[in-house]
């Protein structure tokens, strides 16, 4: 847990794209999550850590034996994590490779944590990516909840590296906190 004993929230950065937006929106979550002031955050850019793929680890990641140091480190920040908002677009109508890679990675790690979407894109808004994200995260016994920010022809809202949201958005990104600060609290007691 983080301090006053507030949850921790990873907010997942999942382009790693060099002339990605996703950090964009991934900045303003992230000061969206310190005004609401129920998380600690831990911005979790996956453009800054660098995976292994999955190849590489030779034992299934639900036991827990992973050879990597680099998977090693993965798996004690996300078992840090009490809840995350993955940040997505889509490419080709579901999620970017590097996301699924840092899913299928760890397992328990993420057991019994709610997740919520910001996903962007072009006219979908990144909901298929979201749906294909949905079907993966069950297996891990994560928790979806329905709140979530979309944000359709993205590039629009983005001017000098900064993304400016409407009205719609800001009023999804605190329903969507507020739910998972509520859904956060409620599995506590089944995440070890
Ligand atoms: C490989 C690739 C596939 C894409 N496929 C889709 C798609 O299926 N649906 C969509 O709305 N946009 C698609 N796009 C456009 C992206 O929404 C847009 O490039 C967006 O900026 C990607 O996010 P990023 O810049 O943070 O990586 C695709 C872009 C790339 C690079």
């Amino acid at each position: 847990m983080g301090s006053a004993d507030r949850p921790r929230l990873g907010v997942i950065v999942a382009s790693v794209r060099d002339a990605r937006v996703g950090h964009t929106l991934g900045e303003w979550v992230a000061a969206r999550v310190r005004e609401h002031q129920g998380f600690d955050v831990d911005v979790i850019d996956l453009a800054e850590v660098a995976l292994p793929m999955t190849t590489s680890e030779p034992h299934h990641p639900r036991t827990g034996q992973y050879v990597n140091e680099s998977t090693k480190a993965w798996s004690a920040r996300i078992a840090a994590c009490q809840a995350f908002v993955i940040v997505t677009p889509e490419y080709n109508y579901g999620m970017p490779a590097p996301l699924k890679n840092a899913l299928d990675l760890v397992s328990t790690e993420w057991n019994y944590k709610p997740v919520a979407f910001a996903s962007y894109g072009g006219i979908s808004g990144g909901l298929r990516s979201v749906e294909h994200a949905k079907q993966v995260v069950l297996p891990l016994r994560m928790v979806p909840i329905l709140e979530s920010v979309v944000a359709p022809m993205v590039f629009e809202q983005i001017a000098d590296g900064v993304f400016t949201p409407n009205e719609v958005q800001q009023g999804a990104v605190k329903q969507m906190l507020d739910e998972l600060s509520r859904v956060t609290a409620a599995l506590r007691p089944l995440q070890g």
